[in-house]
């Protein structure tokens, strides 16, 4: 089914758990965590950078690749198709594409000029009954161009955009996308939950999930943490998996090459990974 992430999101802040975002690069990853999802009963959501829109040819595809599998798959549990990190033009072709939620990422503006677009924003999702999140302070790093320094939110600006409804909101608490660095000084918890204490019940949403320590994702949880975004961990996995099964010289034994065997072991990697999200996030059986 696929739903706006709202309703699932609202029920992780009752719960005390989280719904994992992964980010999709193009059949074999969709395939991967949709399965997923059915076998752990998990509510689940898709995320698309723009890039990766772009390198499947577009939003439209997506969206249609996304809804064809899930009836194709018969796929009970709830899932969301969520553009991550959009621009303003980016957010406006997700909707007409047919996703079921959009992330705007105004944290690079005067926050005067996020607000203003969000709250654009959040009357065309009400309207049209897609979730909204967006996102104040920066996430480190760099994800598919987008580049960020990493400062922490400042919690009355959080305040100022919880305000206006939206659906969940990102936060830079010192996380970062893509893989940690050694000296990294961890999450910043007391913004956390200052934001928290400011924002009530709005489901909080942490980027750069690869590579946060267990006990850091159990205690933002308790912070109110309800979606958790993974992506590089699942491109880590594949390409692991696939190194392997190459090195093995598996893919010169008999039809090795062919590409449903030489990307079998790559997807199996992914529904791993996905499945210790799901169960370290608390969101298995929560269907
Ligand atoms: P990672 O690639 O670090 O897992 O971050 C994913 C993310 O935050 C997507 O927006």
């Amino acid at each position: 089914m696929l739903v706006s992430a709202k309703e699932m999101l609202e029920k992780a802040v009752e719960g005390h758990y989280a719904v994992g975002q992964f980010n999709i690069n193009n059949l074999e990853w969709t395939k991967a965590i949709l399965l997923t999802a059915q076998e752990c009963n998990s509510p689940v959501i898709l995320g698309v950078s723009e890039g990766a829109g772009k390198y499947m040819t577009g939003f439209k595809t997506v969206a249609d690749m996304v809804k064809a599998m899930i009836d194709e798959l018969k796929i009970t549990v709830p899932v969301a198709l969520h553009l991550d990190h959009g621009s303003y033009e980016g957010c406006q072709k997700c909707i007409e594409a047919g996703f079921s939620s959009i992330m705007f990422d105004g944290s690079h503006y005067p926050i005067e000029e996020n607000v203003a677009k969000t709250k654009e924003l959040v009357e065309t999702c009400k309207k049209l009954g897609l979730s909204l999140e967006a996102e104040v302070g920066s996430i480190g790093g760099e994800e598919d161009g987008v580049i960020g320094q990493g400062e922490c939110a400042d919690p009355g600006e959080c305040k100022q955009v919880a305000d206006l409804g939206v659906d969940m909101l990102a936060a830079g608490i010192g996380n970062i996308h893509g893989k940690y660095p050694a000296n990294w000084a961890g999450l910043s918890f007391e913004t956390l939950d200052a934001i928290q204490q400011l924002t009530g019940k709005l489901p909080l949403v942490l980027h750069g999930g690869t590579g946060i320590p267990e006990d850091m994702i159990k205690k933002a949880i308790d912070l109110g943490v309800a979606k958790i975004n993974v992506n590089t961990e699942c491109q880590l996995s594949f390409a692991d998996a696939t190194r392997k099964y190459i090195e093995a010289g598996k893919d010169l034994e008999g039809k090795g090459f062919d590409p449903r065997k030489l990307l079998k072991p790559g997807t199996e990697a992914i529904m791993k990974t996905v499945k210790e999200k799901m169960e370290l996030f608390g969101s298995v059986d929560r269907a």
